[in-house]
Order: structure tokens, then C-alpha cells, then sequence
């Protein structure tokens, strides 16, 4: 399948579901307040690949972050998924692999990763659905 829909009513606030696309694992983390707030907090001059929060979540959405869950060095999946299972410094996911942290934004913080996880393609179809792809 091209695209993927996914119902977000049954993900609770701290919850991190995983969905499958195109064969892929993407991440959809339904941020707490407090993930949302470290995510805006950062001096994103200072990080390895500068990008606002705003820029990887839709606005008027913000509470939901949507990503690939590859990890941008050499593909493990990282981890830190499901309930309240912040992993890394950073409050986000860690990559065991080679030791990658990510941040509540899903943005490399420190570790071998070149890039942030990447966001797919996705809109929202109406506010407790999205389409991936
Ligand atoms: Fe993730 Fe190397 S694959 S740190």
C-alpha cells in the first residue's frame, strides 16, 4: 500500500505506537506537555542538524511527532518506544547500535547520526486520523 491511515484516538498522552509503511517502521510519539516543552527549549543553532520543533511537527498538531524509526546512521531501530519508555539523555529514543541519542523531537542529539529521524510524508485527514504517504 502506497498510503497508510492511521487512527490516533486510542493513543494516549505518553504514548509511543509504532505502525508499519511501506514495509518501515514509523514512530508516533502523542506527546506529554513536558516532551513538548524540551523539545521547544533547545538552541537549535547548537544541535548537529539544526531544526526548530515546529519544523518536524504540523501545526496545530504539535502534540503528535511522526517519524521513520530507522536510525539515520546504519538503519537499527532505536529504542524508546511504547509507554513512558524514554530512552537516551535526551527524554527521546536511543539507538543501541553504535550509541545515538535522540531528543522529544526525534532530533540527533549525540552519538554517530548524521541527521534526525526522518518525518515522512503525512496530513492530517481530520483530527484523530492521519495518512501516511
Ligand atoms: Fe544507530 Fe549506528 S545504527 S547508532
Amino acid at each position: 500500500l502506497a498510503s497508510t491511515d492511521v487512527d490516533l484516538s486510542p493513543i494516549e498522552e505518553g504514548q509511543r505506537v509504532t505502525v508499519t509503511w511501506r514495509g518501515k517502521p514509523v514512530f508516533i510519539d502523542h506527546r506529554t506537555p513536558e516532551r513538548i516543552e524540551q523539545a521547544r527549549s533547545v538552541a537549535v543553532a547548537d544541535l548537529p542538524d539544526p531544526q526548530t520543533d515546529a519544523e518536524r511537527v504540523k501545526e496545530g498538531h504539535e502534540a503528535w511527532l511522526v517519524m521513520i524509526g530507522i536510525c539515520t546512521h546504519l538503519g537499527c531501530v532505536p529504542n524508546g518506544q511504547g509507554s513512558g519508555e524514554a530512552k537516551g539523555e535526551y527524554g527521546g529514543w536511543f539507538c543501541p547500535c553504535h550509541g545515538s541519542h535522540y531528543d522529544t523531537s526525534g532530533r540527533i542529539r549525540r552519538g554517530p547520526a548524521p541527521r534526525n529521524l526522518d518525518v515522512p510524508p503525512y496530513e492530517f485527514l481530520d483530527d484523530t486520523t492521519i495518512r501516511i504517504g
